[in-house]
């Protein structure tokens, strides 16, 4: 811009004219009347004020993109926070695809485009209004034309791809999340995509969702041209209109100064309406990545997190008391916990048994503190677990039938989000010990601190679980969760967790689901859910001969023990 205002004298003084107040302070200043020399010291002024502008530049883009940078890093962490921080029945309705594509694509969508455009949508206001300025001081009323003429064009032109452009970036924003959506089960699911060889059917979805975004962003940068021959065409239109009308009016001298001001400012003014347009498009394409982050954030702030901090201290060892529990999914009518009531007594051993679809688990998610009952309690000491969560998560302790396996070594697998320096490898040891992992560890190259790989390739499936009791008994909890912990165990090694169970009760509360019956054995209480509801309860003994169902199970159990031998 303001090479645009040096070009003025520079334009003046070419053409011969030196009565202009910015020429006659130069030479003033600089105490010449010489033209050569003011040609000269005009020249090098008009050069200096490039040399600024460029730094100016630099130094501004330099700061702008650490900034943007910065928050969009702050923005995806706040995403994913969020994310981390809700509620794990909202958790559940969410969509990996959309997760990914959230905390990825939208975010640097709504700061890489939106923000970005924004401000670079103001300082290219800012140079087109200040060449304008200048256009202005030159001449009024030519300068009026010109803004009717090139407003009318940009108005209409704007207005007729608003719309596109925005349903462009939606399309986008879509096609981003169908491509994760191929991705995560052609890579999480490998093996049944291997097996049922349905690889291809992934690769090609996933090639589908690519091509279409390909195509959207091709029309995308077509339409996005448009504005640039437009306004190419109205200003060839308009320089030849300008000609006429100066030369006809003005003498020729002074019309050549003014034309050649324009043709000057049109250059560096036509390249600055034409980013202009290009990122007016592409802030509208991007806006489909801020609304998505923008709503995201809304449903996540109303929800809330789940807090873990300042809440009621629960006092160690005590009972819990489940008390006419009633669960329904959001999504459902019908409720899967139908009103259950159990005491369990501090250092008791209770096994929930019976049917596949019971409700067994969502009992203990809700044991858990993972779903809210709809209505009914749990309370440990008397206190609502679900009102001291922060505090439930120190006492309590789940191993489930799927472990996640982090990419570290056995003792940060162990340890479970705790960092190195935090690790306790006296207690690690022990823990494994407990678990019955002592020979496994033997058998890895580096022992404790061998890496297991992602998803725990160096694992079979009993030793995963045996990591994830470790993991649970490091924790040291009063009371411990097993969902199907001990499923994929070998009946040796089961029955020998069992003895650590046992060496453990008494300390802690157990609380166990499991469908083999010799795990649920030795329990204090055997209660015998169906249909969400504890249909029997008692020891083993008693509850054989009070259950038929149980009866049953027990009968078949042994038939199926007998046949195999
Ligand atoms: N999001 C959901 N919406 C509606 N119903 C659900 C939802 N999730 C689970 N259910 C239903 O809740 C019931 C209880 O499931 P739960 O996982 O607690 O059974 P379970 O006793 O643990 O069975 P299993 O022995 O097979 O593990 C099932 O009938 C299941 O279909
Ligand atoms: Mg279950």
């Amino acid at each position: 811009m303001l090479g645009v205002a040096a070009m003025l004298p520079l334009m003046l003084l070419v053409t011969g004219s030196t009565d202009n107040v910015a020429i006659s302070t130069i030479s003033e200043v600089f105490g010449t009347q010489d033209l050569q020399r003011l040609l000269l010291i005009i020249s090098g002024l008009v050069a200096l004020s490039f040399v600024t502008k460029a730094l100016v530049q630099l130094t501004f883009k330099w700061w702008l993109s650490g900034h943007t940078s910065r928050l969009e890093a702050e923005a995806s962490t706040e995403l994913f926070r969020r994310y981390v921080d809700s509620a794990y029945s909202d958790h559940r309705g969410r969509k990996m695809s959309e997760m990914h594509r959230n905390i990825g694509h939208a975010v640097s969508q709504a700061f890489g485009g939106v923000l970005l455009g924004l401000i670079s949508l103001l300082t290219d206001g800012l140079t087109i209004s200040l060449i304008l300025v200048v256009l202005f001081l030159v001449s009024p009323w030519t300068t009026l034309g010109v803004i009717v003429f090139f407003g009318t064009t940009m108005f209409v032109t704007q207005s007729l791809l608003r719309k596109r452009q925005q349903r462009i970036g939606e399309e986008i924003a879509e096609y981003e999340a169908g491509a994760w959506n191929a991705v995560l089960p052609g890579i999480n699911g490998f093996r049944e995509s291997r097996v049922t060889k349905t690889s291809t059917e992934f690769v090609s979805r996933f090639f589908a969702s690519r091509s279409e975004q390909a195509q959207a962003h091709r029309r995308m940068a077509l339409i996005s041209e448009i504005p640039r021959y437009v306004l190419e065409i109205v200003f060839v239109i308009g320089v030849g209109a300008m000609s006429v009308l100066l030369f006809s009016t003005q003498d020729q001298g002074q019309a050549l100064s003014v034309l050649g001001v324009f043709v000057a400012a049109a250059t560096r003014l036509l390249p600055t309406l034409n980013r202009f347009t290009g990122t007016l498009g592409s802030v509208r394409m991007s806006n489909a990545g801020l609304q998505i982050v923008v709503s995201e954030i809304n449903q996540l702030e109303a929800s809330g997190p789940v807090k873990l901090d300042d809440e009621p201290k629960l006092a160690e060892k005590q009972a819990i008391r489940i008390s006419d529990v009633r669960f329904k999914f959001d999504d459902s009518d019908e409720f899967v916990l139908k009103g259950v009531s159990v005491d369990i007594q501090a250092g008791s051993t209770v096994a929930f048994v019976g049917s596949s679809g019971a409700g067994k688990s969502t009992l203990l998610d809700i044991i858990l503190g993972l779903f809210t009952p709809t209505s009914g309690t749990v309370t440990y000491g008397g206190q609502s677990i679900h009102g001291a969560l922060g505090s439930w998560y120190e006492r309590v302790a789940v191993v489930s039938q799927d472990i996640f396996i982090l990419d570290d070594s056995l003792a940060a697998n162990v340890a479970y989000g705790l960092p190195d320096n935090e690790i306790d490898m006296q207690k690690v040891r022990d823990v494994v010990s407990l678990a019955q992992l002592d020979e496994a560890v033997a058998q890895l190259p580096d022992g404790l601190a061998t890496r297991l790989g992602e998803r725990g390739v160096r694992l079979s499936g009993g030793q995963r679980q045996r990591v994830g009791i470790a993991r649970a008994l490091y924790r040291d909890p009063d009371v411990l969760v097993l969902d199907e912990a001990t499923s994929a165990l070998d009946n040796i090694t089961e029955f020998e967790i069992s003895e650590t169970m046992k060496s453990l009760a008494g300390e802690r509360t157990i609380i166990i689901v499991a469908h083999r019956l010799s795990t649920v054995k030795n329990a204090d209480n055997i209660l015998f859910m169906k249909n969400g509801l504890i249909a029997g309860e008692g020891s083993f003994e008693s509850l054989q001969q009070s259950n038929m169902d149980f009866a049953e199970l027990v009968r078949i159990g042994s038939a199926s023990l007998a046949e195999e031998k």
